[in-house]
């Protein structure tokens, strides 16, 4: 998308049919919202790996919704083009009436226009309802760091066959519901090439492959600045590039033409 034309749902939904990949990357503040804003990216994740990358937190678990909020504001500051997703944090959609009351807060105080959830079938009560009230709901599956504690660690989802299949449903089951978009993290490639090929709605990756409709990167990883242990799906655009707004180009069309993620970054 190389116009000015505000990037909406619909411009998601019109790309995945033309087959153009969309490009997401973090951020948390308005300088760096503007500037990957500037360079093409269409998804623009408030994420809550913000607790990680900002707050030096070993997890994004205690994240709060107000943080969210403040970050999400800041950040909504900076973009006039892309689509502002912003993370439901830990515990602030754990029942129907809170996931309303939070994302509501996440839109009308933060200036999101997108909220991210993770889990599958799980959440599917919550994403009709969300979806019903006019919120613009992307799912959140395989690796789900919120529930890092029960999965025993940050590991790749899905090898096995019964994992999934049952991965395959919950994608289902979140379209059905009135996702909108829907990001897959940490799964083997050919699995998420299988969702994305099945599911009318976006499927956006991380660690999953290039296959997907699409890529979200967090901005710490691709400016070669993430603290501790560095996720093999990652890539530091720094290194080949002058300053930060070549790196954020670089990575823009290397997803648009399918050169990242390469083989090295899959599962
Ligand atoms: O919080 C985040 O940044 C995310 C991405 C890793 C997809 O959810």
């Amino acid at each position: 998308m190389s116009d000015l034309k505000q990037v909406t749902t619909t411009t998601l939904a019109e790309m995945k049919r033309a087959g153009e990949k969309i490009v997401s990357l973090t951020a948390y503040d308005a300088s760096f919202a503007s500037l990957i804003d500037a360079a093409g990216v269409e998804v623009i994740l408030v994420g809550d790996s913000l607790g990680m990358v900002v707050q030096g937190r070993e997890t994004t678990i205690p994240v709060t919704l107000d943080e969210m909020i403040y970050h999400s504001r800041c950040a909504a500051r900076g973009v006039q083009r892309g689509l502002l997703m912003v993370d439901l944090p830990f515990m602030s959609y754990a029942t129907l009436e809170q996931a309303l009351e939070s994302a509501a807060r996440l839109m009308k105080e933060g200036g999101a226009q997108m909220v991210k959830l993770e889990g599958g079938r799980d959440q599917v009560e919550v994403v009709r309802r969300l979806s019903g009230c006019g919120i613009p709901v992307c799912g959140h599956i395989g690796l789900q760091p919120q529930s890092v504690h029960k999965l025993g660690g940050y590991r790749v989802q899905g090898r096995e066959s019964e994992r999934a299949e049952e991965m395959k449903r919950d994608a289902l089951a979140l379209q059905e519901a009135g996702a909108d978009a829907l990001v897959m993290e940490c799964v083997p490639a050919s699995l998420a090439a299988a969702i994305s090929k099945e599911l009318e709605i976006p499927v956006i990756g991380i660690g999953a492959g290039v296959d997907c409709d699409g890529q979200v990167l967090v901005l710490h990883d691709l400016l070669g600045i993430t603290p501790g242990r560095i996720p093999k799906f990652a890539h530091n655009f720094m290194a080949d590039a002058d300053d930060i707004q070549d790196a954020v180009a670089a990575y823009v069309a290397a997803v648009k033409v399918g050169e990242f993620p390469a083989e090295g970054h899959s599962f």
